[in-house]
């Protein structure tokens, strides 16, 4: 692994932390850390509990260093620390386990122009609201208005701001922002009792440890909790007061508040570099853009991809807490996998045929946990050690150079062909994965649901095992109708893999239109391991479609989807022999 170590300018084993450098440095930029509220210096420590605590140089904002244009710091700086010619350094490490922890980004309120983020000073976000409170802040902690630095008395805090809104594709609850208000209802009675607080929402999410008794220490406090929130905010062009305009859904009525400061409780997104270190680690995510844990249950801190796992917020939001308890349980997955000495690999794995393999490289964009390894005219390899078996590579080959170890074509094409030997046009064909589908049918049986006993059922171990040629097989050996069944589309046991499926059905149902074969009697369903009523409903929906399948069907069937006979590839020509003429 090549990590880049950024460039500091200032040698921190030197620089003992005496600020003669930034007392002199010329240049002010807008501090970050205080959300741009005050300003700092070019040269400047990034926060105060910041470890190492010493300077670093803002080359971004300094009035540049070749040729060096001012120096004073250099000038100044007694233990000589400051240091232009740094550069970045590329530092290489062998590592056994990576854990992600890239943190979150905070939802940027402008495009929101309804609560005039941009139009009103005195309109801030609960990031703002944190720097203006905290006695480190920019304002030493005397809560004042941005507009005329007056405290204000009336305040609104209106939540899911960027948050539980499908309109600006954010549909995620952020976790955080109920209880940092209610935290901060508490601040402000506690600082300033006189001050009347009123919380806009659609609902209050205090469910942690000790939250419902927090929530209800800031309603004994006076915040007044208003059920609703507000269309937009104006101002009174003679007061300057914040005009909120809100339907109290629980009174039915409608509310005019006169307010001094409005507080955005902004929500999460998921961080801007979130796309590098996918690409980098070959993670998916989740179509809210936070990284997909390798199943939400059962492996909730591990990455598809071996050996990388997830703390914090890049795999959902989160609180403190949860954060803390996520890092402790992929440090502890990692150092597990660390010390084992030897690592556990499926017993069902991808192996390829180099002599079968055409180098399309179909295998490798299909494999959900980047287990395959190609490169442009180049036999593909598998790593076994990432391999998880699911089969969406062996299905996916045309070619048959793919094999899964212990789990073949043969051997399922040899169970389709064997339950199909006698009566097929009384059976109806399911295809079930091992993990959800096939588990759903065991809940119908143990829980004693009824359903047809035509049902026949051939097990994978993903719906995207399935490949065209067995479903294909399964019809040319007369079955009236076929099912392939999988775990619902987000919960797929291999990450993704069953969107493999949904790609491969849909191909199938044209093919057997081309055919003339009805599509209908090809299904696709996700049935969870739960849903034990959901396969007894399916079975019995399948068995009222196999009644309506004719014996005419069934032979046009046989005989439509019969295997073409392939043209047989011309041998390849022998390399001319290099003879001394030609040579
Ligand atoms: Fe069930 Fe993939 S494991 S569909």
């Amino acid at each position: 692994m090549t990590i880049r170590r950024k460039a500091r300018y200032v040698d921190l084993h030197l620089c003992n932390s005496c600020g003669d450098c930034a007392n002199v440095c010329p240049v002010t930029a807008p501090d970050e850390y205080q959300m741009g509220l005050s300003s700092r210096k070019a040269v400047y420590i990034p926060f105060p509990q910041a470890v190492p605590c010493s300077y670093i140089l803002d080359m971004d904002t300094c009035l540049g260093n070749n040729p060096i244009a001012c120096g004073k710091c250099a000038d100044v700086c007694e233990k000589q620390a400051i240091d232009f010619d740094d550069a970045d350094e590329l530092v290489t490490r062998e590592v056994g386990a990576i854990i992600v922890a890239i943190g979150l980004d905070v939802y940027d309120p402008t495009e929101m122009d309804e609560y005039g983020y941009t139009r009103f000073d005195d309109v801030i976000t609960s990031m703002e609201f944190e720097r203006l409170i905290c006695a480190g802040g920019p304002t030493m902690g005397h809560f004042v208005r941005p507009s005329d630095q007056q405290r204000p008395k009336r305040i609104g805090f209106i939540q899911c701001v960027g948050s539980r809104n499908p309109k600006i594709g954010r549909p995620y609850c952020s976790n955080i922002c109920c209880m940092n208000t209610i935290k901060d209802t508490l601040l402000l009675a506690d600082h300033y009792p006189d001050t009347e607080n009123f919380v806009f929402y659609q609902d209050i999410r205090a469910f942690g440890k000790g939250f419902e008794d927090m929530f209800q220490r800031s309603k004994e406090a006076g915040t007044r909790y208003i059920r609703g929130l507000p269309g937009d905010i104006e101002e009174d062009p003679e007061t300057g007061a914040l005009i909120v305009t809100v339907e109290n859904t629980t009174s039915g009525r409608l509310e005019r508040h006169e307010l001094d400061m409005v507080v955005l409780s902004v929500g999460v997104v998921p961080a801007k570099d979130r796309d590098k270190i996918a690409g980098l680690l070959t993670l998916s995510k989740t179509s809210d853009g936070f990284f997909m844990e390798t199943h939400p249950k059962l492996k909730p801190v591990d990455a598809p991809t071996r050996g990388v796992y997830f703390a914090g917020f890049c795999e959902s939001p989160k609180d403190i807490k949860d954060s803390v308890c996520q890092a402790g349980a992929a440090s502890s997955r990692a150092g597990a996998l660390l010390n084992a000495g030897e690592i556990k690999i499926e017993a069902i794995t991808s192996v390829i045929d180099p002599e079968a393999c055409s180098m399309c490289g179909l295998c490798a964009s299909v494999c959900p946990y980047g287990a395959i390894t190609w490169h442009k005219k180049e036999v593909a390899t598998v790593i076994e050690a990432a391999c998880a078996g699911c089969g969406a590579c062996g299905a996916t080959c045309t070619f048959g150079a793919i094999t899964m170890r212990h789990f073949t074509d043969d051997q399922l094409l040899g169970q389709v062909r064997a339950i199909l030997a006698e009566q097929p046009e009384e059976k109806v064909f399911v295809f079930a994965c091992n993990w959800c589908s096939y588990a759903g049918g065991d809940m119908a049986g143990i829980s004693r649901i009824r359903y047809p006993s035509t049902n026949r059922v051939v097990r994978t171990m993903c719906s995207a095992r399935v490949s065209e040629e067995m479903v294909l097989e399964a019809f040319r050996c007369g079955a009236p109708v076929v099912l392939v069944s999988g775990c619902h589309y987000a919960d797929c046991h291999y990450i993704d893999a069953n969107r493999q499926t949904v790609k491969r059905v849909q191909k199938l149902w044209d093919k057997l239109e081309k055919a003339g074969v009805r599509p209908e009697r090809l299904q696709l369903e996700w049935i969870s391991a739960a849903e034990g009523q959901k396969f007894a409903k399916v079975m019995q929906q399948m068995e009222d479609k196999r009644k309506l399948v004719t014996p005419d069907e069934i032979a046009h069937a046989r005989e439509a989807l019969k295997p073409k006979k392939k043209k047989a590839r011309p041998a390849k020509k022998e390399p001319a022999a290099v003879t001394e003429a030609t040579a």
